[in-house]
């Protein structure tokens, strides 16, 4: 077995998730995702999909027609870019994976903004990077980046940036100015970036596009930018197991061999499911967005209103990422809350040592009813604690 696999740590969140397995009563915000089914138009098409009997492999960057579609739903939202730059991924986390397969060999450098969902950061190292982490710096209860202290990390010797905005799990998101200096700075370098856009409608701030700002607004094809996306956030699919990269063109007929190792296509009824959810988009993400924001002002206030937390409301994204004073082991916190409160969170060490003291709340609930319990669960626990 390699070393460097044997070295990955184990998810931080599986493990106090796994300490409640088998527990009904347990109140569960510790995943990214929404407790609410994908909506039935966009179920419907994947069933007729099976029952026309599409259940063989498709093209390795997907139907034809769906990366039509996501170019045309990409272009609605950012300049136009054509279906040639596109490949439909088995999921976000797997559209990173094939862009970090592609750009980084072993030994490369390579620098990571964090805290950040750990996927990204054991992606690098799988591939037996080295890997630096810029550290988002917390304020009050939001985290902020210093811009200069990441133009200064990546170098011409650095292969690869990976950043995550809006950001799991602090909700931080890059601003467009910051964008541009990092576009700049890394064509100096020579630096390739993978930005990890997936939470990019999930933006609360008033835009023009309902978009959080993205490095494809910026750059040009020919960039050294690989922006990685999913179906799961947006559309409520997390289950599909679908996602897409925009890349430069040239690299589009290597990423298809990539995809052929290691999955050769996503699964047809997802994709043709996913068709219609691009569709019928109006129909699905302005309500989930609209609900997330509901969601994110019930429980950021009730958050802030209880003693030792410091939190404020995240840009974008699905999280509340707060401080708690006094108690500064997240895991144990997290576990503790599990057997004690019946509340299941993520330790902020989960995302980068520096969150360690921090936990993380996914706020998308379909009945925001429950986040008002969760609160009360922990109102009551830290109560206990004097
Ligand atoms: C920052 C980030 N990127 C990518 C993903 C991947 O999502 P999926 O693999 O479900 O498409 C997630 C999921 O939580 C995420 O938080």
């Amino acid at each position: 077995m390699r070393q460097a696999i044997q070295n990955l740590e184990e998810s931080k969140i599986r493990e106090v998730a796994n300490a409640g397995l088998g527990r009904s009563d347990v109140l569960a915000f510790w995943f990214g995702e929404s407790d609410e089914a994908t909506p039935e138009f966009i179920r419907q098409a994947a069933i007729e999909s099976l029952r026309k009997g599409e259940t063989f492999y498709s093209h390795n960057l997907g139907l034809p027609e769906l990366r039509e579609a996501v170019a045309a739903y990409s272009s609605q939202l950012h300049p136009a870019i054509s279906s040639d730059r596109i490949a439909i991924t088995s999921g976000g986390v797997n559209a990173l994976m094939l862009a970090v397969q592609m750009l980084v060999d072993a030994g490369d450098d390579v620098v990571a903004v964090t805290p950040v969902w750990p996927n990204l950061t054991a992606q690098p190292l799988i591939m037996g990077a080295k890997l630096r982490r810029v550290s988002l710096k917390p304020a009050g209860g939001a985290w902020t980046l210093d811009l200069q202290a990441l133009l200064d990390a990546i170098t011409p010797a650095t292969r690869l940036l990976i950043v995550n905005a809006p950001n799991n799990p602090t909700g931080w998101t890059l601003s467009r100015a910051e964008q541009q200096a990092i576009l700049d700075h890394c064509r100096r370098t020579g630096t390739w970036i993978l930005a990890d856009e997936v939470y990019e409608r999930l933006y609360y701030e008033a835009t023009g596009n309902g978009c959080a700002p993205s490095f494809l607004d910026i750059a040009a094809p020919e960039d050294r930018l690989v922006v990685a996306h999913s179906f799961s956030k947006s559309f409520l699919m997390t289950g599909w197991r679908l996602g897409w990269l925009v890349m430069p063109p040239e690299m589009t007929h290597h990423m298809s061999k990539l995809v052929e190792f290691n999955t050769s296509c996503a699964s047809v009824f997802s994709q043709r499911a996913a068709i219609v959810a691009l569709q019928r988009t109006d129909e699905v993400t302005p309500r989930v967005v609209a609900h997330l924001k509901k969601c994110r002002d019930i429980l950021v206030p009730l958050l802030q209103a209880l003693p030792g937390v410091r939190v404020e409301a995240a840009k974008g994204g699905m999280y509340a990422f707060f401080r708690l004073e006094g108690f500064d082991d997240s895991l144990q916190v997290a576990k503790r809350l599990v057997a004690e409160a019946g509340l299941g969170l993520a330790p902020g060490n989960a995302f980068a040592p520096e969150a360690q003291g921090w936990l993380r709340w996914c706020f998308a609930s379909k009945d925001p009813q429950r986040l008002v319990d969760g609160v009360g669960r922990l109102r009551t626990w830290l109560h206990a604690q004097k």
